[in-house]
């Protein structure tokens, strides 16, 4: 029986290669940087399956240099905006991502982000590292406190729901608004202008694109600060850069941008915003257990079973 073809579109820990090695034909892509888009519409032909990255655009140019062979693409990612799911989906070929196991980290990393700005860590790692620390005072370095104050979350998903349950923790309630269904919660504009945090956990699409844009930063408190574990465009990075420049919020933390790797510059010399390379989830388990579900998933579509996850809704 000739054995699957697959593709996999950057190096996943060996133990996962490992497994589609036994049961396929693989072609690594081992580059160090993301494969560039012709080497991907070479690759890809004629392979049964793909194994890709959230840095990987996967539309009807590459499911049709593909061809008819392709019925399996498993991306190492919750999130799936790299994916044309509709085009995939007319030409027959399942889609999954990695939903669950990444929660924690990225619940934790969110934490992270707003410790940082919150506690100004970063600013004041910078100011040591320049020699510019004078000693201790009274009044160096005032960050803000957590207790007390309102948390308000955007998308109350998992990682959402993650997100709020380690508030008590922290002395913080929790609000929350849905976007795109009425699974209650308050409206986004109440809980702009209502929260000291807002933290957003929404999936990006056309209608969370900029959902953070100028209206909805001078919505904000004065005192407030927003955090974005989300997607990128989400945020109006030009407006955010505006907000925190002219004081309209006090200030941002990122872990993902607009153009990645490209971060906005007006963002880049602003001291009240902390800028974190896409860290979600970063950490050694829980990209493990990405690339595993990711493999999982293509060895079961590819020997004929239902995939563990996969995507179902849009766009
Ligand atoms: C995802 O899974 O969507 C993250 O952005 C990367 O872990």
């Amino acid at each position: 029986m000739t054995r699957p073809r697959v593709l996999v579109t950057r190096r996943l820990p060996s133990a996962v290669l490992a497994r589609v090695e036994a049961a396929c034909d693989m072609d690594l892509y081992d580059g160090a940087d993301a494969i560039a888009r012709a080497e991907l519409l070479a690759r890809v032909r004629g392979v049964d399956g793909v194994v890709c990255l959230l840095t990987e655009r996967i539309d009807d140019e590459v499911l049709a240099a593909a061809g008819p062979s392709l019925r399996v693409v498993a991306n190492v990612a919750v999130g799936y905006d790299n994916l044309d799911v509709a085009a995939a989906r007319a030409r027959g070929v399942v889609v999954t991502n990695t939903p669950g196991v990444l929660t924690e980290a990225t619940a934790d990393l969110t934490w992270t982000l707003i410790l940082s700005v919150m506690r100004r860590v970063t600013e004041g790692d910078r100011l040591v590292r320049a020699g510019r620390w004078a000693g201790w005072a009274l009044d160096f370095m005032l960050g803000t406190d957590l207790r007390g104050k309102q948390l308000g979350i955007v998308g109350y998903g998992r990682i959402g729901r993650a997100v709020g349950a380690r508030a008590a923790a922290f002395g913080m309630r929790v609000a929350y608004t849905t976007i795109g269904d009425d699974q209650g919660g308050v409206s986004l504009d109440a809980l702009l202008s209502t929260s000291d945090v807002v933290s957003l956990h929404v999936p990006l699409t056309p209608q969370t694109r900029h959902l953070i844009d100028q209206r909805a930063l001078a919505r904000m408190r004065r005192r407030a600060y927003l955090i974005n574990t989300s997607r990128g465009p989400v945020v109006d990075e030009a407006a955010l850069a505006w907000a925190l420049r002219e004081g309209i919020i006090a200030g941002a933390a990122l872990d993902v941008y607009e153009r990645e790797p490209v971060v906005h510059e007006a963002l880049i010399g602003l001291e009240n915003v902390v800028l974190a390379p896409h860290l979600g989830s970063a950490t050694i388990e829980t990209r493990t257990a990405m690339a595993d579900l990711a493999v999982t998933n293509l060895l079961a579509v590819l020997e004929g079973r239902p995939p563990v996850t996969p995507i179902t809704g849009g766009p």
